[in-house]
């Protein structure tokens, strides 16, 4: 795959796909720039070579309309001040001022286009507006692999468009961590896989039971699992259409040998609230007026010492409740293992990138990805489309 590093630069409009879909709080403010922050060793890149750079991106889901409170200003000023530069934000990401300011750049400028999404052709993969984007620029780089597995015009039709297209620094490190991890694995390659439901990551589940050696399972999940065993789980949250499958995919790991783990005690309590009185019991052990809600010690111990024998370790989705702290030592517990391990660790994005942000051990974690949904596409052994579309115009393209 080609990265900005093969093309020239010098003098040239080049239009950064980024993803700043950061989280705001209710006055606007940025509560973490982790993204923005991610991808600047391309847009550093860029400019050190003398290009004018155009960066893109949406923000939120405003489904196609202007809404003020998605608008990315925020954003350039947050850019702005880690690069020490001006970020002038376009009103419109399109149109006759967005051509005429960024036709006015000089080498080492820096626009930012104001939210794809604003227009309802961003997320319909929409040719013309795939176009007009296009208009703004000479070469195109994606450095937006959060977004890579939407079928949106500025990741997947504009490169059509654009007669230079490729990859930035960030969408080639979640690429190739990805791929050391998955595809050629130091052994024992272990899945921590958790979150709600079973049903979002099934095909994840479904693909992993080829490549791994163990699958340890955490969060609501698992209790469609243990359900799906015969466990009764009193009022814990579970999806019964789910059961069999669930008891497919167990069936399946012991004909493999894949090690699969599930909870053999829990947190539970009478509410997901963070005040209800709280047990610690075995899952055989689970009262009828009780929910699981985090994983327990006699688990997280277990859990640690196979962690412990993994070379390799893919983690996506917390192991509770993790935003309550009754419920949270689950998941803390797994930051633990993953960071004091020697293996090649690597974290999904959404929740489980947030836990381990939250536990200040980011720096003991070989890869954190910047992705959720495009992580768990990945997982699925799905191809990601703006991936592809950044080969097919390489092919085009020569
Ligand atoms: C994300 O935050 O996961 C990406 O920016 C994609 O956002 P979306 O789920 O709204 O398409």
């Amino acid at each position: 795959m080609r990265t900005i590093r093969d093309i020239e630069l010098a003098g040239k409009r080049v239009l950064i796909r980024v993803d700043f879909n950061v989280p705001l709080d209710e006055s606007g403010k940025i509560t973490d720039d982790a993204r923005i922050r991610r991808s600047l060793p391309t847009i550093e890149y860029a400019l050190a070579g003398g290009a004018r750079v155009i960066v893109a991106s949406h923000l939120g889901r405003p489904e196609g309309k202007v809404v003020p409170a998605f608008s990315l200003s925020p954003a350039a000023k947050c850019l702005g001040d880690l690069i020490g530069k001006k970020v002038v934000l376009a009103d419109d990401c399109i149109g006759d001022a967005a051509l005429a300011l960024t036709r006015a750049m000089g080498n080492g400028d820096v626009v930012m286009l104001e939210n794809l999404r604003f227009h309802a052709g961003e997320q319909k993969n929409d040719d013309e507006f795939a176009r007009n984007l296009a208009d703004l620029c000479d070469v195109y780089v994606n450095d937006a692999f959060a977004v890579s597995h939407r079928e949106n015009a500025s990741v997947v039709a504009i490169t059509r468009h654009v007669p230079d297209c490729v990859a930035g620094f960030l969408l080639k490190k979640e690429l190739d961590y990805f791929e050391q991890a998955m595809t050629h694995p130091k052994r024992p390659l272990a899945a921590v896989v958790g979150g709600a439901k079973v049903s979002s990551k099934l095909a994840a589940l479904e693909n992993m039971m080829r490549r791994v050696d163990m699958i340890l399972i955490g969060g609501a999940m698992a209790n469609t699992f243990l359900t799906g065993a015969g466990i009764n789980m009193g009022k814990s949250r579970v999806e019964p259409d789910l059961f069999d499958t669930a008891a497919h995919i167990i069936e399946t790991a012991a004909e493999k040998k894949i090690r699969l783990l599930l909870p053999e005690d829990v947190v539970a309590a009478p509410a997901l609230a963070a005040g209800a009185p709280t047990i610690v019991v075995p899952v055989s052990e689970m009262p009828a007026d009780q929910m699981a809600l985090d994983i327990g010690p006699a688990t997280i111990a277990r859990y640690a010492k196979a962690l412990a024998e993994a070379k390799t370790i893919v983690w996506n989705g917390p192991m509770g409740a993790f935003e309550l702290a009754p419920f949270a030592a689950g998941t803390d517990a797994i930051v633990r293992a993953m960071a004091d391990s020697a293996a090649l660790t690597i974290v999904g994005g959404g929740d489980t990138g947030v836990a381990v942000h939250r536990s200040g051990r980011v720096d003991d974690i070989t890869y954190i990805s910047t992705g959720g949904g495009a992580f768990l596409t990945l997982l699925e052994g799905r191809p990601l489309p703006a991936v592809a579309a950044l080969a097919d115009a390489e092919m085009k393209n020569g």
